[in-house]
């Protein structure tokens, strides 16, 4: 195990690419799309992102070699109190006693912390590292398919957001994740567009992706989180994505079903020393 550097994370992105092709293609249910690898536009993003967490959060990231060749790669961050697990992966055909100390070395960044959260992929081996790491795991929905617009509502107070909703953006998060996002609002405004309200009793954000699938939502109240995931969805263009829905967000699931999406399972919210937030759909690495 050694820290991660700059120069690995290209390696890195490939190691974490074929990980989750493995994992999807083992999770494959009859009737659903051939699995593909992560494609180019989102490996460039991966690896701004993971950039990025190098300079913010070094001591957090790590990569395991095995005969002078990078199999394992691991990376987390520190906001406020709260610590994340961003990525972890171990190149197929090496899987088998190396994650285990790969996550060790990350959970030292979360010396100190209160809370915890990760999302979880469905692999088996995931799952057990999770739970003997303390942490409690949630099944996550993600909600697909193509909107209804007839029954789109009214959107009103919905509007663009503007550097200037940073710090309220940040106290949101602190009361509904128990910590502020910080920097990592510049690294979501840069894969996808922030829609906010900011209303006197009220507020929320939700970042934007490609097609109008949704990478993160936050609010103070459910009736905000329905709006914004509404405005999120009549941005589709095609075929939508609303992943990351835990039990605890029954709201998105009504209005996944008003929109006419579906819903399965796939993988877990991970949480130590808290609850599932509400109203709160969580982005896949910076939760
Ligand atoms: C998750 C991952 C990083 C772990 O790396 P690894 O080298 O396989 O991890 P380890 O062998 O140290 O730990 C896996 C544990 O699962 C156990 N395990 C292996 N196969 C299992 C199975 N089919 N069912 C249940 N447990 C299983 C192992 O025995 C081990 O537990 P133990 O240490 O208590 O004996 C790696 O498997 C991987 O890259 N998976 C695909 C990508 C992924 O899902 N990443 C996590 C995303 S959040």
């Amino acid at each position: 195990m050694r820290p991660m550097r700059p120069e690995d994370v290209e390696v890195a992105e490939q190691i974490s690419a074929e990980a989750f092709l493995q994992v999807d293609l083992a999770a494959r249910r009859v009737g659903d799309r051939a699995p593909e690898r992560r494609p180019a536009t989102r490996s460039q993003r991966w690896i701004d992102r993971t950039r990025s967490l190098l300079d913010t959060d070094g001591p957090g990231c790590w990569v395991a070699d095995v005969d002078g060749r990078t199999v394992g790669m691991v990376t987390s961050l520190r906001r406020e109190t709260l610590w994340v697990l961003a990525t972890f992966a171990v190149l197929p055909g090496h899987q088998g006693g190396i994650g285990r100390p790969l996550l060790d070395a990350a959970l030292l960044h979360s010396r100190g912390c209160l809370r915890g959260m990760l999302s979880s992929s469905s692999d088996p081996r995931a799952v057990r590292r999770y739970l003997a790491a303390g942490f409690d795991l949630h099944p996550q929905m993600v909600m697909t398919g193509r909107v209804d617009r007839a029954a789109t509502p009214s959107l009103r107070g919905v509007r663009e957001a503007t550097p200037g909703d940073l710090d309220e953006l940040d106290s949101l998060d602190r009361r509904v994740r128990g910590a502020g996002r910080g920097h990592d609002h510049l690294l979501l405004a840069r894969t996808g567009r922030a829609l906010v309200v900011t209303d006197r009793a009220s507020s929320g954000y939700v970042y934007v992706g490609d097609g109008g699938s949704v990478l993160a939502l936050a609010a103070t109240d459910r009736r905000t989180a329905a709006r914004l995931l509404w405005a999120a969805l009549a941005e589709a263009d095609g075929e939508v994505e609303v992943p990351h829905v835990t039990g605890a967000n029954q709201w998105a699931l009504r209005v996944g079903l008003d929109a006419g999406l579906t819903v399965r399972t796939e993988g877990y919210l991970g949480v130590r020393g808290m609850k599932p937030p509400a109203p709160y759909l969580h982005h896949g690495a910076l939760l």
